[in-house]
C-alpha cells in the first residue's frame, strides 16, 4: 500500500536506526519468512512488525489473530497494528524487554519472526531480545531472521553463549533491497534444558545418557 510507504519513510526520517529501512518488507521476503509457519505453528511472536507486512502473510498461513502477538516500539507503528489486526495482542514496548516482560505462561511459542534491524543494535541489545524470545520458545521452537547483510546479524559469540545455532533459510532477490532470512534453532544438547525434552532412556553409556549428561555440563557452566 502506498499509505504504507509514506508511514515508513517517515517514520525513518524521525529515527532511522530503529526503524531500519525507508520501506516496508515486500511480498517475496514476507513470504520466505513465514515460509514453515503453518495452522499448527502455535502461539507466534513477531517482533517489529512495523506496518504488518509479515503479519499479513501470518494470517494467509492460517495463523489465528488470537495467537499472534506483536512487539513493536514505534507508536505510531504500533497504533496502525492496532487498527489492522485487532485480534491480536499488540505491545508497545522495547523488544530488548521481553525476558522480564512475563508475556506467557510457560514455553508455548513455537516461532518467533523477527523484522528487527538487528546491525544496528549492540551485542548486548541482540542478546537480551534473542535470549529472551527464546525463554517463551516450546522445544523444537524457532526464531527467523531477515536480514539485509551477508551473514547471519546474531554473531557466532552470542549464538554460542545462548547455545543456539544459525542455518540461511534463503535469499529474497526480489526484495527492495534484497535481504536473507536465518532460522535460529537451540543446539540439540540445550533442548534437554526445556522441560519436555528429557531422554526417554537414560541407562549407563547409551547416547541419551551421554547427551543427557552433556546438557548438565552445560548448566553447569551457563
Ligand atoms: C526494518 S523495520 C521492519 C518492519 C516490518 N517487519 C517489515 O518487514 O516491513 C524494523 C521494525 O522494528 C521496529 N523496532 C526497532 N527496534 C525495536 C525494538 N527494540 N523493539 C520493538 N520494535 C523495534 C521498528 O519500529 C520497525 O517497525
Amino acid at each position: 500500500m502506498s499509505h504504507d510507504f509514506l508511514s515508513f519513510f517517515t517514520a525513518w526520517m524521525a529515527a532511522p536506526r530503529r526503524v531500519g529501512a525507508i520501506a516496508p518488507s515486500g511480498t517475496a521476503l514476507a513470504e520466505l519468512i513465514t515460509r514453515d509457519i503453518t495452522a499448527d505453528t502455535g502461539p507466534v511472536l513477531e517482533l517489529g512488525p512495523g506496518t504488518g507486512a509479515f503479519t499479513y502473510q501470518l494470517l494467509k498461513r492460517g495463523v489465528r489473530q488470537r495467537d499472534l502477538t506483536l512487539i513493536e516500539y514505534g507508536s505510531d507503528f504500533m497504533r496502525l497494528l492496532q487498527i489492522r489486526f485487532p485480534g491480536a495482542r499488540v505491545l508497545w514496548m522495547d523488544a530488548a524487554r521481553l525476558g522480564s516482560a512475563q508475556l506467557y505462561q510457560g514455553t508455548p511459542v513455537g516461532a518467533v519472526i523477527s523484522g528487527l534491524p538487528l546491525l544496528n543494535m549492540s551485542p548486548r541489545k541482540i542478546i537480551s531480545i534473542v535470549g529472551g524470545a527464546f525463554s517463551y520458545m516450546r522445544p523444537g521452537g524457532t526464531f527467523y531472521q531477515f536480514t539485509y547483510g551477508m551473514r547471519c546479524p546474531v554473531p557466532r559469540p552470542i549464538l554460542d553463549r545462548l547455545g543456539l545455532r544459525a542455518t540461511l533459510v534463503d535469499r529474497a532477490l526480489l526484495n527492495v533491497p534484497p535481504a536473507a532470512v536465518y532460522r535460529l534453532t537451540r543446539r540439540p544438547q540445550y533442548r534437554l534444558l526445556t522441560r519436555d525434552a528429557a531422554p526417554a532412556v537414560d541407562a549407563d553409556g547409551s547416547p541419551a545418557a551421554k547427551e543427557h549428561r552433556a546438557s548438565e555440563e552445560c548448566v553447569t557452566l551457563a
